[in-house]
């Protein structure tokens, strides 16, 4: 007997061969049915493009299809031929047809139609059977292999920080408490606080918002690593563009100041782009249709780029480094600030930017990224390195188009002194952080680093318009299904 091979649909649409014997395991997109033949669209997200299996009907299979519907499981076995129709390369002449899984077409939440995005954060736990889900989770998949690989070819190690933490790295006091204590029933100290000693650690502890300080112990000693992992932020941030749990990579490099951290930046950034248009072209061409025909409606100035070119745009400019300061003067001068169009009309020199600002930057002024530096020492975290002018500090954020801020980081502040000052000047006790001083006490260097929220990477990867839609279980204020 001939030795059947069990294949992906992915390797399935790629053989030449003729005539070749096949099994297939795959869900049912879709099926059309006449008198003497049936046609089944398939697909097992290993690639966006379905296997169209052609079924002769008879009494024996006549029963059969009459049990499959749109999301039913099959196993097929016959030979793959050059398909007649256009569009597709083989199709399946099917010999053996199991039905492994029904779905009641009455019951079933997805039809063959197009369901809104909303319609399927409510059914996060079906999206990913959606053409659109297998897309991005396919676009996302690329886009952590890119990551790791970029840092691979340029020296990096990869160091896995803790997600359960007792320090609170951004200072911004946004963390989701982590205890095993009853809740009812707390022990409490004499004073009446919550006695942290009798709980799981012997003390307080948080889940992560940031790996950042824990990559630098590591950057002092391996010189350049990174951390990809989880980070939980407990802000009340209903936007398109915030998570309570999303991924961030943050690299962590000795010896490199803020130039050498823009640059790096500038370059995953570029590398991730470019691997998705190098890897990822049926999933993009599907992005850019979608984009395309959701944007249909709206008046031509309010479409976006089409999703390739806009990819390209990355690719094909440097990133505008622009000071804050510099900033802050194209946006007084702004039309829509003049007009006072923004939510927050910028007044003066120390106002944090909102995403409005920064789109404006991106978008109106400069139309390509852009980096903007030297941040009021105010707005930003104790960490960063402190500028001559003792105002400004060397942060660094990129600036995208439709995003805004899609990357966070630093020159940090390696002079053990005037990190202290800075830490008591915002409230930050220095006793809990002892372990972090260590760095600057012994063999301090300069350093610097940053973080790319994956997420918001994706956002612009996939055009899509919310971060929801992007992670397969979203965690925001009020929602933590699954
Ligand atoms: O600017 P952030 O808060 O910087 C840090 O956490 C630094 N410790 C990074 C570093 O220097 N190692 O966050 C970095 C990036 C932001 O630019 C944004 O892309 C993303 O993380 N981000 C979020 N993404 C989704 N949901 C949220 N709530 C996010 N908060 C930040
Ligand atoms: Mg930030």
């Amino acid at each position: 007997m001939e030795m059947i091979k069990k294949k992906s649909i992915k390797e399935l649409l790629q053989i030449t061969e003729e005539n070749l014997q096949v099994e297939l395991m795959a869900w049912v997109k879709t099926k059309r049915q006449s008198k003497n033949v049936a046609f089944l669209a398939l697909n097992d997200g290993s690639i966006i493009h379905n296997l169209q299996a052609v079924v002769d009907v008879n009494n024996e299979t006549d029963v059969l299809l009459n049990r499959i519907h749109t999301g039913a499981a099959v196993q097929l076995q016959g030979k793959l031929v050059k398909s007649q129709g256009k569009g597709q390369a083989n199709e399946l002449l099917v010999e053996k047809l199991v039905v492994l899984g029904e779905a009641d077409p009455d019951k079933y939440p997805l039809q063959p139609k197009r369901h809104s995005l909303e319609f399927l954060r409510e059914n996060a736990h079906l999206r990913f059977r959606t053409n659109l889900f297998g897309a991005i989770t396919r676009v996302r998949h690329a886009m952590i292999f890119a990551v790791h690989s970029y840092f691979n070819q340029n020296g990096f190690y990869n160091v896995h920080t803790p997600i359960l933490t007792a320090s609170d790295a951004e200072g911004a006091g946004e963390m989701f408490q982590v205890t095993t204590l009853d809740l009812k029933n707390p022990p409490k100290e004499e004073n009446g606080n919550i006695d942290y000693s009798k709980d799981f650690f012997g003390r307080s502890a948080n889940l992560t918002v940031s790996g950042q300080l824990e990559a630098e112990l590591a950057a002092m000693a391996l010189s350049k690593v990174y951390t990809f992992g989880p980070t939980f932020r407990a802000e009340n941030s209903n936007t398109s563009r915030h998570l309570a749990e999303f991924w961030m990579i943050e690299p962590e490099v000795a010896f490199a100041d803020i130039n050498d951290d823009m640059d790096l930046a500038e370059g995953l950034l570029k590398y991730c782009v470019q691997y998705a248009l190098d890897n990822c072209s049926d999933d993009l061409d599907f992005l850019s249709q979608r984009l395309t025909n959701e944007e249909k409606s709206l008046p031509e100035a309010q479409r976006s780029q089409e999703l390739r070119e806009k990819l390209k745009t990355v690719i094909d400019n440097n990133f505008e480094r622009v000071t804050y300061t510099e900033a802050i003067h194209i946006l007084k001068n702004s039309k829509p600030n003049k007009k006072k169009k923004f939510k927050y009309v910028i007044e003066e020199w120390g106002a944090d930017l909102q995403s409005e600002h920064e789109r404006y930057l991106v978008e109106k002024h400069f139309k390509k990224p852009v980096i903007l530096i030297d941040y009021p020492k105010e707005i930003k975290s104790f960490y960063m390195k402190l500028n001559d002018d003792n105002k400004t500090v060397r942060a660094m954020d990129i600036l995208f188009p439709g995003i805004g801020e899609i990357v966070g980081g630093s020159q940090r502040e390696e002079d053990l002194e005037k990190l202290t000052k800075r830490m008591d000047e915002m409230n930050i006790p220095q006793k809990e952080m002892s372990w972090y001083l260590d760095t600057r006490r012994f063999g301090s260097a300069p350093h610097s680093g940053f973080g790319l929220g994956f997420e918001r990477l994706l956002l612009f990867v996939t055009g899509m318009g919310n971060v929801r839609d992007v992670i397969a279980f979203p965690r925001t204020p009020k929602n933590c299904e699954y």
